[in-house]
């Protein structure tokens, strides 16, 4: 029985520690404008491809910007949407300090090609 215990015990350490060694390799990207043209179609493809990579993504919402261009991504764990302006820098500070930034991939425009 102490035999049986023991080997749980080590098989839960072992996954525990696995888990823990997973977590700590996952990066962090802030995305901006990400609802307009080409950051919607730049999530799904980089959630499914990269699945070492929390995306976090800010974006106004202008007459540019979609949020149903992101629903898809609603559901995966991985994918953060933030409603907010790029040229706010208390929230971007926040963002970085909350989420514990590693790199940022900037779509956010004031222009649009439509
Ligand atoms: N679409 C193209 O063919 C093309 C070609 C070359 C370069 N680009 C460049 O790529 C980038 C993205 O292009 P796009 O076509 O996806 O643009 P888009 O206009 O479709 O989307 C821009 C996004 O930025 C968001 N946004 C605007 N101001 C913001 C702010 N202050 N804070 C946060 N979010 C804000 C909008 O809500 C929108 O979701 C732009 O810099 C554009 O100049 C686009």
């Amino acid at each position: 029985m102490a035999e049986i215990a023991l080997i749980v015990l080590t098989v839960v350490l072992i996954s525990s520690f696995g888990y823990v060694v997973i977590t700590s390799m996952m990066q962090n990207i802030l995305l901006t404008g990400t609802a307009g043209f080409i950051g919607s179609n730049f999530v799904p493809y980089f959630l499914e491809k990269y699945p070492e990579y929390n995306l976090i993504n800010l974006d106004l919402l202008t007459y540019a910007g979609n949020i149903e261009n992101l629903k898809e991504c609603e559901s995966n764990p991985r994918y953060k949407f933030i409603k907010g302006d790029i040229c706010n820098r208390e929230l971007v500070e926040f963002i970085f300090n909350e989420y514990d930034i590693n790199g940022v991939i900037h779509f956010a425009a004031e222009i649009s090609c439509r």
